[in-house]
């Protein structure tokens, strides 16, 4: 098998070329994406991992925040990367990590799955390539753990695969794995076989890997395995005890529903189970929680509720390893009025609640909610929805030796705590917002407003967010944007003589999806000239503010002046590529396939313009934030700058190709610096230039990933020298600063530390240069899938997957 050590590669890295930036979140914060799990090491106190379905891994720290650890192994061709669909720790080292990655396993994934694997708690990874693909972003991705480590042999792996691959083990840590020829069972359940984009209709495969500690040994392997498959049969657990020899279903199990979880305790020398009648992560309207007694072979139902009560499955299910017979167990989906989570201190033989209807529709808490972490959470969710708790709860942990440190993760957040004990003596347990430092947020859109906002971030499900300074993009905002919300905003742009002004794009036809803002994003109004039935697409407004010209996702390019209805804009074509002059409010651009078009006009007429010669794509248009009619676009050849509203265009360089996303930014002395994503000397990634586009220099580095270049979002900051914004499919958005010198050196700052350029670059030769036009597919075709999302959301959202409601 094909394997792959990033540390070599860095090692191998020739001369120092120039430093990359030195890249850290903007802080949005509250993780804004689904965690399908949490993994917590069963010996090593505060040692746990996050894994997420499209932004990797994150790592725990003392202080509740989290780290993402694997930003260094996604780059433009192995963006699948990100999506994490099992996690495993060696019982016997705390230092290992191993992870199942991949997104997808249907055509949208042009890459074939991997286990990595650390052991530097996350610091450095290798990869061992798999045969088949792995779907960290499929429907089921919240069973688990299908990748788990032999707890009496560090050296052996199972990994339980999706797609009928069956069950694949490993005898040398994770370096190489075979097939486990005598377990027979495939997991042949798909949510919906009609569906044909691969998504539905795949196969889910194995559900799960636990092995029973207490069991013994068997050649010095544990003897007692359990594994689950995606099934509703009584062939749904299976176990050997003979280390993997012979396999055979469980007696005596349910048979109806879909396991989850299995999660042993072993002073019980017992399995809790939990089962839905999906596979999750959207679904489920009936469910149970069983108890499997191993020692009597015996299974108990202790699902918590019964009749009209029980209208959901179950996912998360926490197990106290200090306290025989703890257990806390949630509704994986209850839709309304809000999540249910229930706790049992005798083996789930009684339960309580956290809330209960008091006299209807007043309910009592016994809890209260911190949203200190992340204020928005509170502003933009909890206030307008019966949800407090949440929903899509696949995982809900009780830190294994802490009895009052649990988490559980939601569609939007990760909610936890500390004082869980308290349910069982005054009954009243504070719940907090702990996913600090996730930063999982799929980024639409990105703007910088010379003298205005510093970031506008449009994103996918949590409408988007203003920083109004560079000295608050370490501050999780007090809101998203509101009044009105859109649960995904695709594009945002401010007027560039009118900084103030702001409008957005929702992508949620049936209101009035354009608002504006008069005070820099901070307070938002819908746009009265805007229908109910237009959505999505890119957005520009004109230099003034008086116009705005929108590239609409399935409506043409329409056009409102003055608050007017919007009408149609014939004379460009539908999809354009769209941007308003920055200085000269009659003046708006736009591109398609090789032509470029102006209007001079508001945007009324739009005719042909300059040639961008061996052009046959333009992907992005920029004006010049301060100077009128300088303008500069993107194509798959390359980059061109016209001076005269592009009347004429010059290549600004050959060295940088088959380009994405640009941007310009304040450069030192009061230039402007111009980013873009492209193919350069280092492959395809981020690159800078300080000198009008005659040299580019690798701003990115290998220790960054941002996944695929051609959906990342670009912004240079219109008020901080030399610090750029780049917005990612999953991993939110990444900042840096530093300054491009006329010939293409760099000299990085970071937090007010001044560093000259004497760091590594990866060789050109690890990153695979060539930008496939199938991953520009794959693209499209998850995000046109979303369109057909039901309104639980069955089908992920540009990459994101929570499932707002
Ligand atoms: C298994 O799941 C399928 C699909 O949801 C359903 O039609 C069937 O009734 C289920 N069978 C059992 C025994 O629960
Ligand atoms: C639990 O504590 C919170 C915060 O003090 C309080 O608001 C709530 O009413 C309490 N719940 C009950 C049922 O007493």
């Amino acid at each position: 098998m094909k394997l792959f050590t990033a540390t070599k590669l860095l090692l191998a890295a020739a001369a120092p070329i120039h430093a990359a930036y030195t890249w850290q979140n903007v802080k949005i914060g509250g993780g804004g994406g689904f965690v399908p799990s949490f993994v917590f090491h069963p010996k090593t106190k505060g040692v746990a991992y996050a894994r997420t379905d499209i932004g990797g891994i994150y790592r725990l720290n003392s202080d509740d925040s989290w780290t993402a650890v694997t930003d260094s192994i996604v780059d433009n061709a192995n963006w699948n990367k990100w999506g994490v669909d099992a996690l495993a720790l060696d019982p016997q080292d705390d230092t290992k990590v191993y992870a199942a990655v991949g997104s997808y396993t249907n055509s949208w994934d042009p890459n074939n799955g991997a286990i990595i694997r650390s052991s530097d708690k996350g610091a450095t990874w290798s990869t061992t390539t798999l045969s088949f693909k792995v779907g960290g972003n499929m429907p089921g991705r919240g069973m688990g753990e299908r990748l788990a480590v032999d707890p009496a042999n560090s050296k052996i792996l199972y990994f339980g695969a999706r797609s009928g691959n069956g069950l694949w083990k490993s005898i040398d840590a994770g370096v190489t794995f075979t097939k486990v020829s005598s377990f027979t069972a495939k997991g042949l359940y798909a949510p919906d076989p009609s569906d044909t984009n691969g998504y539905n209709n795949d196969p889910q495969g194995l559900a799960f890997v636990t092995f029973d500690s207490t069991s013994g040994t068997t050649s010095g392997a544990t003897s007692r395995i359990f594994v689950g498959t995606a099934d509703n049969t009584t062939s749904s657990v299976w176990v050997t005890e003979d280390a993997g020899t012979t396999w055979k279903a469980v007696a005596g199990q349910p048979g109806t529903f879909f396991p989850h979880k299995a999660i042993l305790q072993p002073t019980e020398k017992a399995l809790y189970f939990t089962y839905s009648d999906g596979t999750g992560p959207y679904d489920g309207t009936m469910g149970a929680v069983y108890r499997y007694d191993i020692t009597a072979g015996t299974w108990k139902n202790i699902t918590p509720v019964s009749g009209s009560d029980l209208y959901f499955g179950f996912g998360g299910i926490g197990v106290d390893m200090q306290k025989a017979g703890t257990i806390v167990v949630a509704s994986l989906n209850s839709w309304w009025p809000d999540a249910q989570i229930f706790r049992s201190i005798d083996s789930g033989t009684t339960w309580s609640r956290l809330w209960e209807w008091s006299s209807y529709p007043s309910m009592n808490l016994y809890y209260s909610q911190s949203t200190s972490k992340a204020p928005w959470v509170k502003a933009g969710f909890l206030d307008s929805d019966t949800k407090d708790l949440g929903w899509m709860i696949e995982s809900l942990v009780i830190d294994p030796l802490d009895s009052n440190h649990w988490l559980y993760s939601t569609g939007l957040t990760v909610f936890g705590g500390h004082d869980l004990t308290k349910w069982d003596t005054t009954h009243n347990i504070t719940i907090e917002v702990l996913a600090d430092g996730i930063e999982e947020f799929a980024v639409l859109g990105l703007a910088s407003a010379p003298g205005g906002s510093e970031l506008l971030a449009a994103v996918g499900d949590d409408s988007g967010f203003t920083f109004a300074s560079s000295s608050v993009l370490r501050t999780s905002p007090q809101k998203p944007w509101m009044d009105p919300i859109f649960s995904s905003s695709t594009s945002v742009d401010y007027a560039g003589a009118s900084v103030k002004n702001v409008i957005r794009v929702g992508n949620t036809a049936g209101t009035q999806q354009v608002a504006a803002s008069g005070d820099g994003g901070v307070t938002w109004y819908a746009y009265s000239g805007a229908g109910t039935t237009m959505s999505g697409g890119t957005i520009a407004y004109s230099a003034s503010a008086d116009t705005i010209l929108w590239s609409t996702s399935a409506n043409g390019v329409q056009r409102s002046q003055f608050s007017s209805a919007f009408s149609s804009v014939s004379s460009l074509p539908a999809t354009a590529v769209i941007a308003a002059d920055k200085q000269d409010s009659t003046a708006f651009y736009g591109g398609h396939a090789a032509t470029f078009y102006v209007s001079k006009n508001t945007g009324s007429t739009f005719a042909a313009a300059g040639a961008l010669t061996g052009a046959t794509s333009v992907r992005a248009i920029v004006a010049h934030p301060k100077a009128a009619g300088e303008v500069w676009v993107s194509t798959d050849v390359g980059i061109f700058r016209s001076t005269n509203y592009g009347t004429s265009f010059a290549k600004v360089s050959t060295a940088l190709t088959n380009t994405y996303q640009i941007a310009l930014g304040l450069g030192s002395g009061g230039t402007w610096n111009v980013y873009a994503f492209g193919t350069g000397s280092a492959g395809a990634r981020l690159y800078g230039s300080g000198d009008t586009g005659a040299t580019w220099t690798d701003i990115q580095g290998a220790a960054q990933g941002f996944g695929a270049i051609d959906s990342c979002k670009l912004a240079g900051s219109g008020n901080t020298a030399g610090q750029v914004f780049v917005g990612t499919n999953g991993r939110g958005v990444l900042y840096a600063s530093g300054s491009l010198a006329s010939g293409g050196s760099t000299t990085t700052t970071t937090s007010g530390q001044t560093t000259l350029s004497t760091t590594t670059t990866r060789s050109t030769t690890t990153t695979t240069t060539t930008v496939a036009t199938s991953t520009t597919t794959s693209r499209t075709t998850t995000t046109s899938s979303a369109t057909t999302a039901t309104p639980t959301g069955t089908v992920p959202r540009f990459g994101v997957s929570k499932g707002y409601p």
